[in-house]
């Protein structure tokens, strides 16, 4: 029997999780507390920029797969599996991370059940929570219902959400029983035939393999972040290190682009989540170290930028391109560009932001800062240009053309994404994190990851 899918939070997770299900054939309840994110996307108008997801949310509206909806109790009734998507941001006076949005959602679910059901948890947490939300969940439940719960964790980066969710590297299954190892193997058999490699294990592995993989791919970023720094203090290229570094397999190319760091709503608060779940032990220095790096990256750059505009930038105008955390998103949570832009501001700096996609999103958590509606507004009368989220159509812009704009012709390349010799042969002064400041460096365009700056197109399953 096909069972019927409820996904509880419909953030980004939740959304781009449920529009995925239904993509795979489910009928599909998302429950959300929000309701006008919920009225939004009823009318099949996601509340976040993310590529594809607004095309399958209308598509599986029209088939009548996918609703949503702010009642726990109709959801209740609808699911036989339910997936735990809501967020578990760090909390406010520490490193962890803060629960209590899914223990929430697990004690206002469960007495609501009529019938037996299986608790699929996706969000990332610290190891021991699925077994306390066991038993939660049993405290919880009507007389007669059996509530069992799996791990399940998701994996997709944002700006490739969709794609991630329905061609993911690997499916892992955290579960109890062998009776929720089949009723998730049945929900994923499309993307099991697809050949997507599956790790079956206890709960406890399974919730660790998030933090560990968030963990491991910050660590890498700041890995070759420090690298960069020694770059600087050598006068070494750290691009040309980096992909010379990333021909070995073992190392690879993927995660390893240096330039301000990384930011979101993901690898920062999951490395420092780790942090706090390793407590006492003495093995935490190296992933704090890894946050203090990045950390490092913008007042690094803040610092690089202060130095390009002769020691000060009260009263400057510096132009910033990108505000995102990355590319291909709107989010601006822990934003290295907004935090750098922020900082320059407190410094003095009159500082104008254009961002394709995160403008409105900007706004909200800095108000304090000014928005352009274009990349020429933002760039006109800078004395100081900072590339700090590489969309595309930064990477495109005209050196020569721009010139014209800008009271001083000083470029900084937070990203470590823009052809050096392009921008300084148009008579930029032209400088990025980590590369040679004179100017015979090589002005070659770096060679990204494959994934870094476009967003996913390989056919969806
Ligand atoms: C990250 C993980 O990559 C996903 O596997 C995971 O599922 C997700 O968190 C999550 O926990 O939900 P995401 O935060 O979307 O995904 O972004 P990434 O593509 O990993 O980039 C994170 C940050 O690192 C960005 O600020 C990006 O600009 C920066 N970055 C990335 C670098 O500075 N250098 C790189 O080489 C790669």
């Amino acid at each position: 029997m096909c069972p019927n899918i409820a996904v509880i939070g419909s953030g980004y997770l939740g959304t781009t999780h449920a529009v995925g299900m239904a993509e795979l054939g489910f009928d599909v309840i998302a429950l959300d507390v929000d309701p006008v994110r919920i009225a939004r996307l009823r009318r099949g108008d996601p509340p976040f920029f993310e590529p594809n997801l607004r095309e399958l949310l209308q598509r599986h509206l029209a088939t009548g797969r996918l609703r949503f909806t702010t009642d726990t109790a109709e959801a209740a009734a609808f699911g036989d599996c339910f997936f735990l998507c809501v967020g578990t941001p760090q909390q406010a006076d520490g490193l962890a991370a803060d629960l209590e949005q899914l223990f929430a959602a697990v004690r206002e679910l469960v007495p609501l059940l009529r019938h037996d059901a299986l608790l699929v948890g996706k969000s990332t947490v610290p190891v021991g929570t699925a077994a306390a939300l066991a038993e939660l969940a049993t405290l919880h439940a009507p007389a007669g219902i059996e509530v069992e719960v799996a791990w399940n964790p998701e994996f997709l980066r944002e700006g490739c959400g969709v794609q991630d969710t329905l061609n993911p590297d690997r499916l892992v299954l955290g579960v109890s029983s062998a009776e929720a190892e089949q009723a998730l193997r049945a929900i994923y058999a499309r993307l099991l035939r697809a050949g997507v490699p599956l790790v079956v294990t206890d709960l406890a592995s399974a919730e660790l393999v998030k933090c560990a993989a968030n963990a491991f791919l910050a660590t890498k970023i700041s890995f070759i972040n420090l690298i960069a720094e020694l770059s600087e203090a050598v006068h070494a290229d750290v691009l040309a290190v980096a992909e010379a570094l990333g021909y070995d397999n073992r190392i690879g190319q993927r995660s390893m682009h240096p330039g301000l760091g990384f930011g979101g709503g993901c690898l920062p608060k999951d490395l420092r989540a780790l942090i706090a779940q390793l407590g006492g032990n003495a093995s935490t220095e190296l992933l704090r170290a890894v946050d203090e790096i990045n950390l490092r990256c913008r007042s690094r750059t803040v610092e690089a930028a202060i130095k390009e505009c002769g020691g000060s930038v009260r009263g400057r105008r510096i132009g910033v391109l990108g505000a995102a955390f990355k590319p291909f998103t709107d989010d601006v949570r822990d934003s290295p560009a907004l935090d750098v832009s922020r900082q320059l501001h407190r410094a003095g700096a009159d500082v104008q932001v254009y961002d394709p996609a995160a403008n409105r999103a900007g706004k909200l958590a800095a108000p304090e800062l000014s928005f352009t509606e274009t990349v020429d507004e933002a760039l006109r009368w800078a004395d100081l240009v900072l590339h700090l989220t590489e969309w595309p159509e930064f990477r495109t812009l005209d050196p020569e053309a721009v010139w014209w704009l800008v009271n001083e012709p000083r470029f900084l390349d937070g990203r470590n994404a823009l052809n050096a010799d392009h921008w300084r042969s148009a008579g930029w002064t032209f400088r990025a994190l980590g590369r040679p400041v004179v100017s015979d460096a090589p002005g070659r365009l770096p060679d990204l990851p494959a994934d870094a700056l476009v967003p996913c197109t390989t056919p969806l399953v």
